[in-house]
């Protein structure tokens, strides 16, 4: 059977994810508002968990239709195929939004259709209790513009939760949104890549994952493993054919340092624990840093200012990044930062920008 799938994003990332599709082997993949939409079957909607690495989730999307009155909204979802997904002793979960719409309550739009499902499931299922004791089947009720938009969320956790990052470092970046960056910077895989400031490790842990081949996924579960209809054995052999796929020895030429000794120890426990021996980090000033290789691409997050250090310690910071890019002719440079003042500071214009989110905060990705 195949479904209607949405990869959602962050605002910004949608292309990415959608690429991405596309490189892993989807059709018609079309970005949109906070995602990118594609067909999958069973397999597919599993092979996409296993394998995006700038996706938030994968939704499959239940259906869509106009919903301008609470009655409208029950109807629409009561119509829906809920037992093809969830069963008898499922838990059902709903989050829901309400924007621009005549249906404006939230909780009342959740409570609607959370109603409308265990009619619906009452009825086809012929029971007269719904236990709600097993598996989670978490869906969103999305009412935009007068239409709701019912989606079953088939990840679980969110897809950035890899598995890797057991310590909490200060101000780390987001896995996926890593993962984006280095595919939106000038890197290429053949290249090294280096982190002045790499903190907890994330940048290095995701180039050697685009390196080595390791689906984003490999040492997590996925919600929808425990499904009706999707058939856990099947996710055993993309696994398998995922382990084969990677190879940690193509991890090599990626490397970081850090001012602070603290975030090594968390490097050195997220690398064990990604199964990347081959990374190689040491404590340096980016001041004094001195690189050997004649070309290659850093990557950094540098301290923002609003978070980790005053904002004109910052700016020293972002002087001192131009001025090793200016003595390490054959590199360039992916930056992300939210200073409106950072080319200023750093010296130069860059040569391409994006406008993203780092959670929160309103950013700029620059290549230099
Ligand atoms: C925003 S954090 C980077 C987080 C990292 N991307 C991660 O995912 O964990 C900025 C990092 O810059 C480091 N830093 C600040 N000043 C530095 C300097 N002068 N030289 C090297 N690293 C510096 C901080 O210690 C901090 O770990």
């Amino acid at each position: 059977m195949q479904f209607d799938c949405i990869a959602s994003a962050a605002f910004g990332l949608e292309g990415v994810a959608a690429k991405e599709l596309r490189d892993i082997g989807f059709d018609s993949v079309k970005a949109e508002n906070g995602g990118a939409r594609f067909q999958a079957d069973e397999i597919g909607v599993m092979r996409a968990n296993l394998w995006l690495g700038t996706a938030d989730r994968v939704l499959i999307v239940l259906g869509e239709f106009p919903a301008r009155s609470f009655d409208e909204l029950f109807e629409g979802v009561r119509a829906l195929p809920w037992e093809r997904f969830i069963s008898p002793r499922g838990r059902i979960l709903v989050k829901g939004k309400c924007v621009r719409s005549m249906l404006m309550s939230v909780r009342d739009c959740q409570s609607i259709t959370k109603k409308a499902i265990v009619e619906r499931l009452r009825d086809k299922l012929n029971v007269r209790v719904l236990p709600e004791d097993a598996e989670e089947y978490s869906l969103e009720v999305a009412v935009v513009k007068d239409v709701a938009r019912l989606t079953l969320d088939t990840s679980g956790a969110a897809l950035n939760k890899r598995g890797y990052r057991v310590l909490n470092g200060e101000a780390a970046i987001r896995e996926t949104l890593a993962r984006a960056l280095l595919t939106l910077s000038p890197w290429r895989l053949s290249e090294p890549l280096y982190d002045p400031c790499c903190g907890s490790g994330t940048f290095l842990i995701e180039a050697a994952m685009m390196k080595s081949g390791k689906a984003p996924g490999l040492e997590r579960g996925f919600a929808v493993t425990s499904w009706k209809g999707f058939d856990a054995r099947a996710m055993e052999l993309l696994r398998e054919e995922a382990r084969d796929r990677f190879k940690p020895e193509l991890a090599c030429d990626i490397a970081g340092s850090d001012i602070n000794p603290e975030a090594l120890s968390y490097c050195a426990t997220h690398f064990k624990k990604a199964g990347f021996s081959g990374i190689k980090v040491e404590k340096c000033d980016l001041r004094e840093l001195k690189i050997e290789e004649n070309s290659g691409c850093f990557i950094c997050n540098p301290p923002y200012g609003e978070r980790l250090s005053d904002i004109k310690t910052a700016e020293k910071l972002y002087a001192e990044m131009g001025k090793l890019l200016g003595r390490t002719p054959g590199w360039s440079m992916g930056v992300i930062a939210t200073d409106p003042l950072f080319e200023r500071c750093f010296g130069r214009r860059a040569k391409s920008r994006r406008r993203l989110y780092n959670g929160r905060l309103e950013c700029e990705f620059m290549c230099f």
